[in-house]
């Protein structure tokens, strides 16, 4: 069988919670960047993807998510497509309305929580209270019997940091993360968009496999030959294995987040899938389920 080989892969975290609750800050404190301060007005409008390589060498790769209330589908997308949620929330802020809609789709994707309890630094911040206003929402932390992690942080002090990374670890430990590199590859469409010199970019996040520069990929109704793979630095790779996210160019079209997307053998077979997959949202867009 074709998924008989199988080995470990790095855990798919995503970072979810209320807007301005320090999401982005974590992540770059995470990985030592500075991502939020360069963004428009410091509020994330795309889901950001990097892959971090700890100390000991292992990797985990971290889904950045938006907290603004418009970015509901984008939230919902990364919880789909993730191991891990890291709920945020700020200490002096409280549980506020994203992070509530963030618990729920974690729930909906069954995948289980970390929370972090950000903000630290400030007077203000008391996670006790976080606990008590998380428990009205049904997530009861390790200390009152439920299975729930949380762990105080700051993404200004660096507090509690390599505690978050270790619970990470350790909750990905349990979840015995393994996919088959060797095959051909598969995954999904984080995010994508035209790009006036290089043509569709688009952000995938591989599955299984491992996809190379040079392959033939379908993803969503588009297809093209890969020209070329980039990580969030910019660098060209010349592959990427499971649980990796990538850049890629050479698509003839523009994808939408969320679709699959795969590695076909030729470009016969591209085409055939695509004018397939076409007609397809054509027919259920002429008959819409439950009209
Ligand atoms: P959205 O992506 O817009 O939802 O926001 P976000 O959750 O990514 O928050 P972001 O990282 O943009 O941080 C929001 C503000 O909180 C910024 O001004 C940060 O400097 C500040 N901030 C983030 N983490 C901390 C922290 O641990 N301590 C303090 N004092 N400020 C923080
Ligand atoms: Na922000
Ligand atoms: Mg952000």
């Amino acid at each position: 069988d074709i998924d008989d080989h199988l080995e470990p892969r790095p855990p798919v975290v995503t970072v979810m919670g209320h807007v301005d609750h320090g999401k982005t800050s974590l992540l770059d404190a995470l990985r030592k960047a500075d991502v939020a301060g360069g963004e428009h007005g410091g509020i994330t409008q795309h889901i950001g993807a990097y892959q971090v390589r700890l100390e000991n060498g292992q990797k985990v790769t971290f889904l950045d998510t938006p907290g603004h209330a418009a970015f509901s589908q984008m939230r919902a997308r990364g919880a789909n497509i993730t191991d891990i949620v890291i709920l945020v929330v700020a200490g002096d802020d409280g549980v506020m309305p994203q992070t509530v809609e963030a618990i729920k789709h974690a729930r909906a994707a069954e995948v289980p929580i970390i929370v972090a309890v950000n903000k630290m630094d400030k007077p203000g911040s008391d996670s006790t209270r976080v606990t008590n206003e998380l428990l009205q929402h049904e997530i009861v932390v390790e200390s009152l019997g439920g299975d729930t992690q949380i762990v105080e942080v700051s993404a200004k002090t660096g507090q509690g940091l390599d505690e978050l990374i270790e619970r990470i670890l350790l909750q990905a430990e349990v979840l015995d993360l393994k996919a088959n590199p060797d095959r051909t590859a598969d995954g999904v469409v984080i995010e994508a968009k035209l790009d006036k010199g290089r043509g569709a970019v688009s952000t995938v996040l591989v599955n299984r496999g491992t996809l190379k520069r040079g392959d033939i990929v379908v993803a969503g109704s588009q297809f093209g030959r890969v020209r070329a793979l980039l990580n969030e630095r910019n660098e060209q790779l010349t592959e990427a294995g499971p649980a990796t996210p990538v850049e890629i160019l050479g698509l003839d079209g523009v994808p939408s987040p969320g679709d699959s997307f795969a590695v076909v053998e030729n470009e016969a077979r591209a085409r055939e899938l695509t004018e397939y997959r076409i007609r397809l949202k054509r027919e259920k867009s002429m008959h819409p389920v439950g009209a």
